[in-house]
């Protein structure tokens, strides 16, 4: 089993998958297009779904995997490493092939291949790899795209491989059908330009916004009809949550998992069963905001406070990197900013501003840090 393969898995249950999955219809039906679109030109494309930390990417990333896997796509799950080493492509692309598979252009079957792979160099994988693209139609999954932006994370070599890589696929001419599918934060689209992919078609790039009310609503509402279902009750359950959920997925799973918690105890829709739900969902989304801190140390914490207190709706980077220069922050002023990024605290903004990604994670911040 492939090491990135194993986090899917949890206890029998898929971590990325929604247990009830609402809304996103635009985003899916312009992936459907992306799909019929890349076999009639012949030619690979991209799709790219930025958006802030919890607001549903990898959610949405496994319905659009559903969906190329109805249409016999091969999807290929990769993560950043993946680009530069073809052995492991090789794997990720023939996890599911039919042993029996013969590739034409070695003129030796799959199984003989995969048994000699050692003794083959990395040029001759390449181009078998590249072939078994070629071979039928094929969706290479990038989640967590941003972090190949980290700085130092590759040597000059290994960044120049990433690049032909990508430069190869991200033109690829095939008439089988190929994609690319990223996601990442929503500095995504600029990393992928260093990388040398600067052109999305905008019907196929989105900066993923919180979820549409009824979506909510229905979430919320399949999470309870599975303990109780149709008490007439459930209206005015989701009428009290729904003001602390912002139509932010994350947030509305914290809910929706004490929904499951204290259903499970007491199976009756009651006024106390309410407040108890509404307790831990409090908890869970407030841990879930500590989460995003872990790493800054009391003080930066609270200079983080005061920034975010002091910066208007929208702001730039040199306001930010003034403010922190003038603070006694433990952090170098540079990496601090960094943090906020990598944390997705910070979104950026497609006119090359910034706003705080989750208004109500600075709520919170100010709450807890911000002194009287
Ligand atoms: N459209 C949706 N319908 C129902 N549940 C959703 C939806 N989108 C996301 N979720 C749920 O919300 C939670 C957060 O979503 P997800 O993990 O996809 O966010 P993310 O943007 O990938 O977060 P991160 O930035 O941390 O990677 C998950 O439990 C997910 O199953
Ligand atoms: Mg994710």
């Amino acid at each position: 089993m492939l090491k990135s393969d194993k986090k899917e898995i949890y206890f029998g249950i898929e971590r990325d998958k929604a247990r009830y999955f609402h809304g996103r219809k635009e985003e899916l039906n312009h992936f459907r297009n992306l799909l019929n679109e890349s076999k009639i030109k012949g030619i690979g494309s991209s799709f790219l779904i930025q958006g802030a930390p919890g607001i549903g990417k990898t959610a949405l990333i496994h319905e659009c995997v559903g969906i190329a896997k109805k249409s016999k796509w091969n999807v290929v799950k990769i993560n950043i490493e993946t680009l530069s080493n073809p052995t492991d492509l090789f794997y990720r692309i023939t996890k599911d092939s039919d042993p029996k598979t013969y590739i034409h252009a070695q003129k030796v079957d799959l199984a003989l291949w995969k048994t000699e792979l050692r003794t083959k160099t990395k040029e001759e994988i390449n181009y078998v790899n590249e072939e078994l693209i070629k071979s039928k139609p094929t969706l290479l999954v990038l989640d967590e795209t941003q972090n190949l932006g980290i700085d130092g994370a590759f040597s000059n070599d290994k960044k120049g491989e990433i690049i032909a890589f990508l430069e190869k696929f991200h033109n690829l001419k095939t008439k089988k059908g190929f994609a690319f599918l990223f996601a990442g934060l929503s500095n995504t689209k600029d990393v992928l330009k260093e990388f040398g992919i600067s052109r999305f078609n905008s019907k196929y790039s989105f900066n993923l916004q919180p979820l549409d009310k009824e979506s909510e609503r229905a979430i919320i509402r399949d999470w309870i009809n599975e303990k109780v279902k149709g008490d007439e009750a459930i209206e005015g359950w989701i009428d009290k949550i729904t003001p602390k959920t912002y139509q932010w997925a994350k947030h509305i799973t914290s809910y929706c998992n004490a929904i499951h918690n204290q259903l499970q105890k007491v199976k009756k829709l009651s006024k106390e069963t309410l407040q108890n739900v509404l307790d831990e969902g409090d908890y869970l989304k407030k841990d879930y905001y500590s989460q995003r801190c872990v790493g800054l140390l009391r003080e930066d914490r609270e200079i983080l406070a005061k920034l975010v207190q002091t910066l208007p709706n929208v702001f730039t980077k040199t306001q930010v990197i003034d403010f922190l220069s003038k603070e006694n922050s433990l952090l170098e002023t540079q990496k601090f900013f960094d943090f906020l990024m990598v944390r997705g605290i910070f979104h950026l903004g497609i006119d090359g501003d910034f706003s705080i990604s989750m208004p109500s994670f600075k709520t919170w911040l100010v709450e807890q840090y911000g002194g009287e």
